[in-house]
């Protein structure tokens, strides 16, 4: 959706505040023990791929220098916040909320995400979500009758091992850093793709199978980004078997297997589409692709996939395999198919909204049932070294929660002293209802008091 590519950051916290401490407390133990076994696929490009094909500079934009948002930054003014459940069962497992949401350093997880682990909209027959989900199950039942096991309740706590090492993330890479993921202590996070999952399936000895899942990602705030979101991971493995009687070497037989599944799919939920495969980068596999259909005038990014890593097959015993895998992201295609124009809506229990979809009926049309007027705010401050987009995201929905629409950066200027000031567009906007003057006032001074005492900048 047309919007500039955004900035990738390499980056790691390296100062002694920002670093994950080695220590790590019983509750790293537990919620490790509960893990049973874009990719932002939105307007920007994933967090994990590097486009090949096209002419791509990846962009370091200096608002989004990785830092960490010491934690107990969080627990000040906790008035503002809506009640949470203190105690969640997920993954078959009660987890309490002070075991997710803590004064700690390593911690960077904030009420409002604790309030959406559970909620599970994907399981939801009559959810778009959940509509979604059942249609790419139909898609591979019937292609591969009684195949493909599926996994939609895994627990989204999972260790960094799984989210990142055993999918062979490299060690400086962006999506590990306290800026893009949520950590519940240093070796604990809120599984931010659900590749978290592949390894420990491998090992368990699936050969076949689909994991839907709620995934977690700090982000920016706009009508296709929220910071809760849901991915379907697939994942086939071949024996030599497979490919020998093809006469083609393993990767190529899998990749034309993958490429012929996901371009099936890809009509089975779109009807006759024009498509087409980029070539990409992503740590897990290789090859690895894109694939993009031309819908409503435009190249849309259905998913990423390619070739299994060769190393994630042998660290689970299985050298003599091949394997593809691909990862889509729900609310980019269910926006596109149900006509769904921000992301908000689907977590929204209002009536007018969830009475339009039915169980089963992936061809509805989300009809609005009002356009309420966006109120614009202005803020500009100084920022400081440690200042990034995501944590004044953070501080904005933490507060507006839902009513926040978007957050801007419409000025960027550094003076002589070399003083670099912002100036951020926040839209306020209900879904639901009109807001009051007075309302928008009140979270707007909120926001003001808490970007100056948490992110340490100076406002102008
Ligand atoms: N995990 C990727 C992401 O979140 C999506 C993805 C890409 C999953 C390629 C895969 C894959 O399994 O092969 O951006």
């Amino acid at each position: 959706m047309g919007l500039p590519e955004r900035a990738i950051i390499i980056a790691y916290p390296n100062n002694p505040q920002e670093s994950v401490s080695a220590g790590t407390t019983s509750t790293c133990t537990a919620a490790m023990a509960f893990t049973l076994f874009q990719s932002t696929l939105f307007s920007k490009p994933s967090l994990f791929s590097h486009r090949r094909s096209f002419a791509f500079c990846i962009q370091f934009s200096s608002f989004s220098t990785a830092s960490a948002f010491p934690s107990d930054q969080f627990h000040h003014h906790k008035k503002w916040r809506q009640p949470v459940a203190s105690v969640l069962e997920l993954g078959g497992v009660k987890i309490a909320k002070d075991e997710i949401v803590r004064d700690d350093p390593t911690n960077n997880v904030p009420d409002s995400i604790f309030s959406k682990l559970g909620l599970q909209l994907h399981r939801r027959d009559q959810h778009p979500l959940g509509i979604l989900k059942n249609a790419i199950y139909d898609y591979f039942d019937t292609n591969y009758p009684n195949k493909f096991d599926k996994f939609d309740d895994l627990c989204p706590i999972v260790s960094t091992k799984a989210n990142f090492d055993d999918v062979l993330v490299p060690a400086d890479h962006v999506s590990r850093s306290y800026n893009d993921t949520y950590y519940v202590d240093s070796e604990t996070v809120l599984r931010c793709h659900t590749s978290a999952h592949q390894a420990e399936l491998l090992r368990g000895g699936h050969t076949h199978f689909l994991v839907t899942g709620d995934v977690y990602r700090r982000d920016s705030i706009d009508s296709t980004h929220y910071p809760v979101f849901h991915q379907m991971e697939g994942v086939r493995v071949f024996t030599p078997a497979d490919w020998e009687a093809s006469g083609a070497d393993a990767t190529t037989y899998a990749a034309e297997d993958l490429k012929k599944c996901l371009e099936g799919l890809a009509r089975h939920l779109f009807g006759g589409v024009e498509m087409r495969w980029i070539d990409t980068y992503f740590p897990f596999t290789n090859p690895s692709f894109e694939l993009e259909i031309y819908f409503q005038d435009d190249w849309l990014e259905v998913l990423g996939c390619g070739v299994m890593e060769q190393e994630i097959l042998k660290r689970s015993d299985r050298v003599d395999n091949v394997a593809w895998a691909f990862g889509l992201g729900l609310e980019r295609l269910a926006m596109v198919l149900f006509d769904i124009p921000d992301i908000r809506l689907f977590w929204s229990t209002d009536e007018r909204f969830t009475s339009q979809f039915s169980k089963g009926q992936l061809g509805i049309k989300f009809k609005p049932f009002s356009k309420y007027p966006p109120c614009y705010k202005d803020m500009s401050f100084w920022i400081s070294d440690s200042f990034t987009e995501n944590n004044l995201c953070e501080v904005v929905r933490g507060i507006a929660g839902d009513l926040v629409e978007e957050v801007k950066l419409i000025d960027n200027f550094t003076n002589k002293k070399g003083m670099t000031s912002h100036c951020y567009r926040i839209a306020y906007r209900s879904m639901e209802r009109s807001l009051m003057d007075e309302e928008i006032n009140d979270l707007q001074w909120k926001v003001r008091d808490q970007v100056e005492t948490k992110l340490k900048v100076v406002l102008r």
